[in-house]
């Protein structure tokens, strides 16, 4: 009897926490499942409790994406933990995302690392509505015809310099640090084309211990162009999407409401990653601050460089109020972070893929020999039309590796994509990497082969004209294709005039590759030169 008062007791007072918990429980299901239940229709994987596919990710890398559209189609589900991605595999389907109903998806939607940092929100990438449009189209023109030819003397003199650099290696038979040696040349071209910066990357020794010096030892000695990329080399390496980055970046994944009051008490606290993130974004906008500063004070009227546009668009009443400080700042950071490491990874790459296929080396020397004389500076317009079979080997090299598998768009209004209708505000997401590996478009897609893509070959004519877009696809694709694609043509013949390259023996077989927003190299390509008899 006693005891069963006890229990009742128990019982009524404990009644209201109870409740309260199922209450917070339920909420928190309904927080987590919500924008799952948006868009369960559209098939994909079993998805674990709270890290969703995250685990799938983490076990394949991007190619997992290959897999995933192979057994559940050309339209599915990923969830990056609470947040789903829809994900579109299909040449017709991204026509529709990125073209026919771009009205409806202008926006991109933002990576978790970059949420709530406004170095990278307020780039051209992640800025939305009509600022985006503004700004793109004032930038667009720094990416001309006329403007791209003009900057080859300069692309010009740092591939000289990369080649001097490869004779010295090559006299000495040592290991040439091939990627490093593009990554450099890459952020001394945009330190130049864009900010009218001189970097110094390409003769100067001292980058490598720089960069890879452990990252808690801060040292004054150093120079402000080494520590300048020292501190961009670490924000771009805090960039990651998975379960190995950031306290803050992966509650982000999980619990995106708590990201950012959790993040702005981490940033506090000595010792944690999001403090040291947080440092190192500080230094780099000061140093990004200095070469405005100086940009500012330098520049006159007919400088084209890109920052001396976006500071002369100040000028005008509309863009007053868009480019504040802050906004030319983050334009200033995302040339260096989108415009470097995407193209020294595919010269990289191209290189190291071509070492590897005599019949393809062959027949690209014989193209380049074939252009004239090896003192002949090929002009933009020779880039373009002169070097069919050079543009087949980078275009095979792209599709084969591509650097950017992932891109991310987001719905800015109910729409209907492949037979499913997309909410407001869902995340669709094309994956270039799974469309660059579909056997219907690319026969035998894991075979390296230029030839796929000679314009009177079966295989050109009879593909889908949007199954090859490294660069997305439609007003909000790359704005800076021509300018990679005219530095990775220009090395590459002057490359392979004057040398050939093996594979150096301490190079990990099979390469071995790092998954960030993009794909970088975790050890880097390491190549012997051979110089050519002519
Ligand atoms: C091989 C080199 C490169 C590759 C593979 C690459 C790839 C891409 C891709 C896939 C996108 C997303 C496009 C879409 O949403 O459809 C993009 C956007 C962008 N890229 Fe590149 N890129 C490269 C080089 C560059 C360079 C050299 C620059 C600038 C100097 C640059 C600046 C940008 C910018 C600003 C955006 C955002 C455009 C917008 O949202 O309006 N990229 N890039
Ligand atoms: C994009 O996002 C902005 C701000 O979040 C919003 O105002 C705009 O309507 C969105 N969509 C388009 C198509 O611009
Ligand atoms: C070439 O690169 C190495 C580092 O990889 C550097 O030590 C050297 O100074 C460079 N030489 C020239 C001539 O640029």
């Amino acid at each position: 009897m006693a005891l069963m008062e006890v229990a009742l007791f128990f019982l009524r007072a404990t009644t209201p926490y109870l409740l309260l918990l199922v209450f917070l429980l339920l909420s928190f299901l309904i927080y987590f499942y919500l924008p799952y239940w948006k868009v369960r229709r559209i098939p994909g994987p079993p998805a674990k409790f709270l890290v969703g596919h995250l685990p799938l990710l983490a076990e394949y890398g991007p190619d997992i994406m290959k897999f995933l559209a192979k057994n559940y189609g050309p339209i599915f589900r990923f969830h990056m933990g609470r947040q789903p991605l829809v994900m579109v595999a299909d040449p017709e389907l991204c026509r529709e995302v990125g073209i026919k109903k771009f009205k409806q998806i202008k926006n991109r939607s933002s990576p978790t690392p970059t949420s709530g940092s406004a170095m990278h929100q307020q780039g051209l990438f992640l800025t939305r509505g009509s600022r985006w449009s503004f700004m793109r189209n004032t930038i667009t023109s720094l990416y001309q015809p006329s403007h791209l030819s003009s900057l080859i003397p300069t692309m010009q003199s740092y591939v000289d310099l990369l080649l001097r650099n490869i004779s010295n290696l090559e006299k000495k038979e040592e290991d040439i640090p091939f990627s490093e040696l593009t990554l450099r040349m890459a952020i001394d071209i945009i330190g130049e084309t864009a900010f009218g910066v001189h970097f110094g990357l390409s003769n100067e020794a001292s980058f490598k211990q720089h960069i890879e010096e452990r990252i808690d030892d801060e040292g004054d000695e150093e120079d402000e162009v080494s520590s300048f990329l020292k501190q961009h080399m670490r924000s771009i390496n805090s960039l990651k999407m998975d379960l190995s980055s950031s306290f803050s970046t992966i509650l982000g994944l999980l619990v995106p409401i708590l990201q950012i009051p959790c993040r702005n008490i981490l940033q506090l606290i000595q010792g944690t990653a999001d403090y040291k993130v947080k440092q190192t974004n500080k230094k780099l906008c000061q140093k990004i601050d200095a070469i405005i500063t100086k940009r500012s004070s330098e520049r006159t009227k007919c400088s084209k460089d890109f920052l001396s546009v976006v500071l002369g668009a100040r000028e005008s009443g509309i863009g007053k109020e868009l480019f504040t400080h802050n906004y030319i700042r983050a334009l200033t950071y995302e040339q260096l972070l989108a415009g470097t490491k995407t193209t020294a990874f595919t010269l990289a790459m191209t290189v190291y893929l071509i070492s590897k296929y005599a019949d393809v080396e062959r027949k690209l020397l014989q193209e380049i020999d074939g252009f004239g004389s090896s003192h002949l500076i090929p002009t933009a317009e020779d880039l373009n039309c002169r070097f069919p079979y050079l543009d087949q080997v980078v275009k095979e090299t792209m599709r084969f590796v591509t650097v950017s598998p992932l891109v991310a768009r987001e719905t800015s209004q109910e729409v209907e994509i492949g037979g499913y209708v997309l909410p407001k505000g869902t995340w669709v997401w094309l994956a270039l990497g799974a469309l660059a590996k579909d056997p219907k478009q690319f026969p035998d897609p894991e075979v390296f082969r230029p030839e796929r893509f000679d314009p009177n070959s079966d295989e050109e004519k009879r593909r889908n004209p949007y199954a090859n877009i490294p660069f997305g696809i439609g007003p909000r694709a790359c704005i800076g294709q021509k300018f990679a694609l005219q530095e990775i043509k220009l090395a590459l013949i002057c490359l392979y005039r004057n040398y050939i390259f093996r594979h150096s023996a301490k190079m990990e077989s099979p390469l071995e590759l790092e998954y960030g927003l993009v794909l970088g190299f975790k050890r880097g390509v390491k190549i012997r030169a051979i110089k050519r008899m002519l």
